[in-house]
């Protein structure tokens, strides 16, 4: 068990054994002893944390320097007020954690399938909407869809929630993963009928969005009203969203 967290402290490792190895330079700016400096102002992580790879995933999947989140040459130091966001993000980040059954241990220890990087990317702030609308065969035929119906199976959604047609709700959904209507209902059925397991794990994902949207001001209960977090932001026209915990590393090059 457990081999893919292992698996993620091992490879940095073997990188920065072959960085010093080709730059003995860089030893001189290493600490004396090897010891990494004690942490004085760790109110989330634990003092065992990997801190300089904990901070670099943070650095990347924002597209920001330290200096962000920290004043220049204080790391312990609270002035910045975006450290104190940061903060939020943690415990934000642990609460998205319960949702999953695959995760282990509290962030940033063990595996997670919702990091920074899922919704950040690279960015300050996270994307809500898919840059390319999905149009099916029969879209791109321009057949008509449905006549939109109230709804009637609906255990979540408002009632007058949009459901057919690229720019319903649906439409969004199939945006956010790249997969078709029937990826979450078919069995020959009506999409009223609940065959389908993906069915309940997307009903699933529309709690997340709602708790996630919870913590920020001026959100609206999905799908009604601004929302700060989409399926589309986790997503990004992928079923299994990214983490840090499932990237994928190189072996350690060969001497
Ligand atoms: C997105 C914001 C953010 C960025 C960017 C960031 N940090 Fe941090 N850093 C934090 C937060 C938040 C804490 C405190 C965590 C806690 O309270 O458990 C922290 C704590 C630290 C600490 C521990 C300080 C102490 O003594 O308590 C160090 C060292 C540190 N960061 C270094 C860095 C370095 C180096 C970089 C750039 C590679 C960096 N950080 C980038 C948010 C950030
Ligand atoms: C579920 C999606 C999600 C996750 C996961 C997430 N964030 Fe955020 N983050 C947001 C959203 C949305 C905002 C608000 C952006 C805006 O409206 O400006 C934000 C804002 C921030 C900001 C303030 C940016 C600014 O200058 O306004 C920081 C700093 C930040 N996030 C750090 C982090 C860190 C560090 C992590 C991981 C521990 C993280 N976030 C995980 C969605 C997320
Ligand atoms: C990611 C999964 C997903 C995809 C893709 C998806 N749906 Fe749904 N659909 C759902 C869920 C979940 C519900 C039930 C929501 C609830 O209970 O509030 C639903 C409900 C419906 C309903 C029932 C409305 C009623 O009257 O009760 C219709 C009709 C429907 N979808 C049509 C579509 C169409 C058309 C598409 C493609 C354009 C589509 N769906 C794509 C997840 C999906
Ligand atoms: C905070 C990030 C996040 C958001 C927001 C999010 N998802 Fe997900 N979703 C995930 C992750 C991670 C997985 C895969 C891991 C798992 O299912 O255990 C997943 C899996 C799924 C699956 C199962 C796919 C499969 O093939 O097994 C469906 C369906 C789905 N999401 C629909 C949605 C819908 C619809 C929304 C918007 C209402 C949404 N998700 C919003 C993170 C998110």
């Amino acid at each position: 068990m457990n081999l893919t967290s292992r698996g993620c402290k091992i490879a940095p490792m073997h990188r920065l054994i072959v960085l010093l190895l080709v730059s003995p330079s860089l030893f001189a700016q290493q600490p004396a002893g090897g010891t990494r400096p004690a942490t004085k102002n760790l109110k989330l992580l634990a003092p065992s944390a990997d801190i300089p790879f904990v901070m670099q995933s943070f650095t990347e999947a924002l597209g920001v320097q330290c200096t962000y989140c920290h004043v220049q040459g204080d790391f312990a130091a609270d002035t910045n007020p975006k450290k104190e966001v940061a903060r939020k993000m943690i415990a934000m980040v642990r609460l998205i954690d319960s949702s999953f059954p695959s995760s282990t241990g509290a962030f940033p220890e063990g595996y997670h399938e919702v990091d920074c990087s899922t919704c950040h990317r690279g960015n300050i702030k996270p994307e809500t909407k898919a840059p390319r609308k999905y149009y099916n065969r029969a879209n791109s035929m321009g057949v008509p869809p449905p006549a939109q119906v109230p709804g009637s199976s609906l255990k979540l959604l408002p009632a007058d929630t949009r459901v057919h047609g690229a720019d319903s709700l649906m439409g969004e959904f199939r945006d956010a993963l790249n997969v078709d209507c029937a990826y979450c209902h078919g069995g020959g059925k009506t999409q009223e009928v609940d065959i389908n397991p993906r069915k309940d794990i997307a009903r699933k994902m529309i709690m997340l969005v709602r708790q996630i949207n919870a913590q920020f001001p001026g959100t609206g209960v999905y799908p009604v009203g601004n929302q700060a977090v989409t399926c589309y932001t986790c997503h990004r026209g992928d079923t299994h969203p990214a983490s840090v915990s499932n990237r994928r590393y190189d072996l350690p090059a060969k001497q």
